[in-house]
């Protein structure tokens, strides 16, 4: 692909929380020396579902149900450009915990989740050029996505502050593998509702080829927000506080 992607993502959805810097009662802690650490900490993670919808502010995990971020934009030189503005992203607190690997000598996490379902709205603004079509419009946008599935490999490492040990995230390599997704543009002709039912079902028909073109984006966006969530938890407790001995 020779067109240069640039992506803009806005994690302003964790500012706001302001709460005490206690691990959440409902949640059991998994020893260090647990032998079925694995199980353990799936075992936590359902332990905190019920409260994903909502958020878990002890945790500075934003509200999964939906996740609201307020603004994402991608370009591609000068010849496409797209923003979307309040994505609201539902039922992403679904997911389903395939593959869970946690190994605290290298500090290092497999993580294979899918996604039964998944639905996205948001206020798109578009105007370029993507694969044969020329696209130029803004308005609400609605997209359903089923079997999503994300395989993350987290790459981790001790450091110390003010006398304690936190693990911090090195790297990510995230593996997204997204269905077929069925999207809804409206207004995405300015107004022309014979054009604009054409464009929908042209996208529709073109959408995996538009994710593929679109792919290193969203990859990024993955990676980025996946480095978010876990260096939230991970910076706000210590090694000792998560995981005691
Ligand atoms: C997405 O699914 C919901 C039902 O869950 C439906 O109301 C909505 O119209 C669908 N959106 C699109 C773009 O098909």
């Amino acid at each position: 692909m020779s067109s240069t992607y640039t992506f803009i993502l806005s994690l302003l959805l964790f500012v706001g929380f302001s709460s005490s810097k206690k691990i959440p009662p409902y949640l059991t802690l998994c020893s260090r020396h647990d032998p079925n650490l694995n199980e353990c900490v799936k075992n936590a993670v359902e332990q905190l579902r019920p409260h994903l919808a909502l958020g878990v502010p002890e945790l500075l995990l934003p509200p999964m149900d939906p996740l609201v971020l307020p603004e994402a934009g991608l370009s591609s030189g000068d010849n496409f450009k797209a923003s979307f503005k309040n994505i609201q992203i539902y039922y992403a607190n679904e997911f389903r915990i395939d593959n869970l690997n946690v190994n605290l000598d290298k500090y290092h996490i497999d993580l294979e989740l899918s996604f039964p379902r998944l639905r996205i709205l948001s206020q798109y603004n578009i105007d370029g050029r993507i694969l044969v079509l020329q696209l130029h419009g803004h308005g609400p946008a609605d997209g359903n996505f089923t079997d999503v599935s994300a395989n993350a490999a987290f790459e981790g490492e001790l450091k110390s502050k003010k006398g304690k040990e936190y693990i911090t995230i090195k790297s990510v390599k995230v593996d997204l593998k997204i269905g077929k997704p069925f999207f809804q543009f409206e207004n995405i002709f300015n107004g022309n509702e014979e054009l604009n039912v054409q464009t929908n079902k042209i996208i529709n028909e073109n959408v995996v080829d538009i994710i593929d073109e679109l792919r290193p984006v969203i990859d990024k966006t993955v990676t980025d927000f996946a480095i978010g969530i876990v260096s939230r938890v991970f910076n706000r407790f210590s090694f000792d506080e998560l995981f005691p001995k």
